[in-house]
């Protein structure tokens, strides 16, 4: 008998498209259109290298969850993931619970809060942060990093999804689509993707990094930060 006829691996197909139907099916019109945004910007590259770098199982923190579109996209590619994610906005996060409901995460749980006070009892064994690090005031940054990696058990992985600021034309492309979004009052601090790399190795995580091109002209960055 093979090797491979001895051993079985479920290989979910890379895009996960009936996982990003299921959500779709769960949000009224408005969120459904802005899920096939943020679905469309985070493509089969990103999501599938941020789905395998995360643990398959146990609990993983979702930072600025937004309506829990990854949440739910990741609980279904690995049902044992049991979610908890934060945001400040109140109706994302009541959208977020009916959407995870809806699909049957029945595990996640969300929380409005601001990362940098909102009460989260017990730890982690991984989190991650999409396109949220830049909607923080730069000095908040490092603080928000350190309390992430205070949650975190050891071994455990941070994963960030951000923008770098190279090539400037990307960075401004993305500033003016995030100032259709956020208005012109929020600060938005965009970092390079080496000065992330710096802070986190120098607050006790083993970094990788890989830049992801797209189509569009987004500098995607992926930071794969382990506690030690
Ligand atoms: C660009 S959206 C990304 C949402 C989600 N992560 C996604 O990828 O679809 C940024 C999110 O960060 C949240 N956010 C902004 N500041 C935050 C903070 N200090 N703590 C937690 N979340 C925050 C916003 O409310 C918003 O939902």
């Amino acid at each position: 008998m093979s090797i491979a006829s001895e051993t079985h691996f479920s290989a979910p197909e890379v895009y996960g498209s009936r996982a990003i139907a299921n959500i779709a099916r769960a949000l009224p019109f408005v969120e459904r259109a802005y899920a096939s945004v943020r679905f469309s910007i985070l493509r089969p590259k990103l999501l599938s290298v941020m789905d395998l770098m995360l643990t398959d199982e146990g609990r993983i923190l979702d930072v600025g969850c937004g309506f829990g579109l990854f949440a739910a996209y990741f609980g279904q590619t690995q049902p044992k993931r049991s979610i908890v994610g934060i945001d400040p906005n109140a109706r994302r996060i009541d959208m977020a619970r009916e959407v995870a409901k809806s699909i049957g995460c029945t595990a996640h749980r969300f929380h409005v809060g601001d990362v940098r006070d909102v009460p989260l009892q017990g730890s982690f064994d991984a989190a991650y942060v999409l396109d949220v690090m830049h909607h923080i005031p730069a000095e908040d940054q490092r603080p928000v990093l350190e309390r992430l990696r205070d949650l975190l058990v050891p071994g455990g992985m941070l994963l960030i999804k951000d923008i770098t600021t190279e090539p400037r034309f990307g960075l401004l492309f993305t500033e003016v689509l995030d100032r259709v979004m956020v208005g012109w009052k929020e600060p938005l601090a965009y970092r390079h993707h080496q000065d992330w790399g710096a802070m986190l190795t120098s607050l006790g995580f083993k970094v990788r990094i890989v830049r992801v091109p797209d189509v569009l002209p987004y500098p995607h960055v992926v930071i794969a930060a382990t506690k030690l």
